[in-house]
């Protein structure tokens, strides 16, 4: 098996250049489903969620592949509503999308329960809720998904229980290209939602977001679009946090300023010394404070950020605490950072971390960003470490290894035995 091994205790200098968004690839790709015609998407992000949601198309029929070094094309005029490649469905959280396109364009859909990180429950009550209100049925058993809608999906308005970016995704898909003006209250509001939004519209459909809700006008044929998705916003202060640990100065180019607006203001307080000029923001990093934060979906404080933080308040003055309110389980990190000798310990869903002095240790990593945080820790640790499970980590950040090591961490990708 391959592990990322890394030598701590360098200083970062130099440009690092942030990958189209995962979570905004991955729907976009999907949504591809209710367009009959050629898609043309840019910005994707080389990463292996990308890669087998492109096999999951293809083994319907579709047309998908890279056909750049970034930009994919897609044509699923001629799917079927059969899905070949069950095991990789299993293998990501973003195969759920698939009900929403698949029950809009064929009224039917059957799939193996979507995967995913694996931090606790990842209910789907919200997305079923949802279809049900649409006039679907809804099955699930023995860990297969079956949903049925005998006339074309429609809904008044549909209020979400509880803010959910996949909830949120899949109404949009399913509602898409349905008859009549349909409301969804309570949406997520996350960049990835707005960027398939966009992408939608540009193919033709009318729907407009205000405030928490979206409103879906129907009746639309879609047809098919050239879209570029926005650059990665979790992947931009993943890589803030690398510079906090390290230390130096780094270039970090090509984000969306908005969208970093809140965690900006915090890393500022702890000390970081950001300038930002247009989509590039240059990071020295000297010693930073501690802070405490609490999860809560987009503006506030993402959760795909919490387990990096963590690393970072180890190497803060005074620590801090980080509260998870979105995902009250995602704590397997906690015992990888122990193992380096972290002072960090779990009280239900907070995290109570004061400055550790951290030493390279054999890790491994639980999930995807659980593995960045091993990364942050490792670079800042003495000695030497070795992440196993880099699977977990390539499929959400585009070339890793060599991005780090191009700003001087002492990182290589080792094929296992
Ligand atoms: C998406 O997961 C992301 N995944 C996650 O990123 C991210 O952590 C999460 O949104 C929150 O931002 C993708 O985009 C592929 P949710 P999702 O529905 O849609 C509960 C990463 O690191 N809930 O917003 O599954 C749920 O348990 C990944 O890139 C229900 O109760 O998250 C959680 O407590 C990890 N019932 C809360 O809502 C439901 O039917 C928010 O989850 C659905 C969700």
């Amino acid at each position: 098996m391959e592990k990322i091994v890394i030598d701590g205790g360098s200083r970062l200098n130099g440009s690092v250049g942030i990958s189209g968004m995962k979570n905004s690839a991955l729907p976009i790709i999907f949504a591809s489903i209710l367009v009959e015609d050629d898609c043309v998407i840019d910005n994707v992000p080389r990463v292996s969620d990308v890669f087998n949601a492109l096999e999951i198309l293809r083994s319907m029929g579709a047309k998908a592949e890279f056909c750049d070094l970034h930009t994919v094309c897609i044509n699923t005029k001629n799917i079927g509503s059969q899905l070949g490649a069950k095991d990789l469905v299993c293998k990501m959280r973003a195969s759920s999308y698939l009900m929403g396109a698949l029950l809009s364009r064929f009224g039917k859909v059957e799939i193996p329960m979507p995967g995913g990180c694996n931090f606790g429950a990842r209910p789907l009550d919200l997305h079923f809720k949802g279809f049900e209100k649409m006039g679907a049925v809804c099955e699930e058993n023995q860990g297969f998904i079956r949903i049925v809608s005998k006339k074309k999906l429609n809904c008044n308005k549909i209020t979400l229980d509880k803010i959910s970016v996949g909830a949120t995704i899949n109404m949009v898909l399913a509602l898409a290209g349905s008859k009549g003006t349909s409301v969804i209250e309570n949406c997520a509001m996350e960049p990835h939602v707005d960027d398939l939004i966009c992408f939608l519209n540009n193919c033709g459909a009318d729907i407009k977001r205000i405030g928490t809700s979206v409103i879906c006008k129907g009746d639309n044929r879609l047809k098919g679009t050239r879209y570029r998705i926005y650059p990665d916003m979790i992947e931009a202060l993943t890589y803030l946090t690398f510079a906090g640990i390290c230390k130096g100065q780094v270039h970090i180019n090509g984000v969306v300023l908005q969208h970093l607006e809140n965690e900006i203001r915090i890393f500022k307080k702890m000390g970081f010394d950001i300038c930002a000029d247009n989509d590039n923001l240059k990071i020295i990093a000297k010693d930073i404070s501690g802070t405490s934060v609490v999860t809560a979906p987009y503006p506030g404080f993402p959760t795909d950020l919490h387990p990096q933080f963590a690393a970072l308040l180890c190497f803060s003055n005074g620590g801090g605490t980080i509260k998870d309110i979105v995902f009250p389980t995602r704590f397997a990190y906690v015992n990888e950072l122990l193992k380096m000798g972290a002072k960090i310990k779990q009280k239900e869903n907070t995290v109570i971390i004061e400055r550790s002095e951290l030493f390279g240790a054999g890790l491994d990593a639980t999930d995807l960003r659980a593995g960045a945080a091993l990364i942050a820790a490792a670079l800042g640790a003495q000695g030497k470490s070795e992440i196993n499970n880099v699977n977990y980590i390539v499929r959400g950040y585009e070339s890793i290894v060599d991005k780090i090591a191009a700003i001087g961490g002492k990182i290589k990708l080792v094929k296992g035995e």
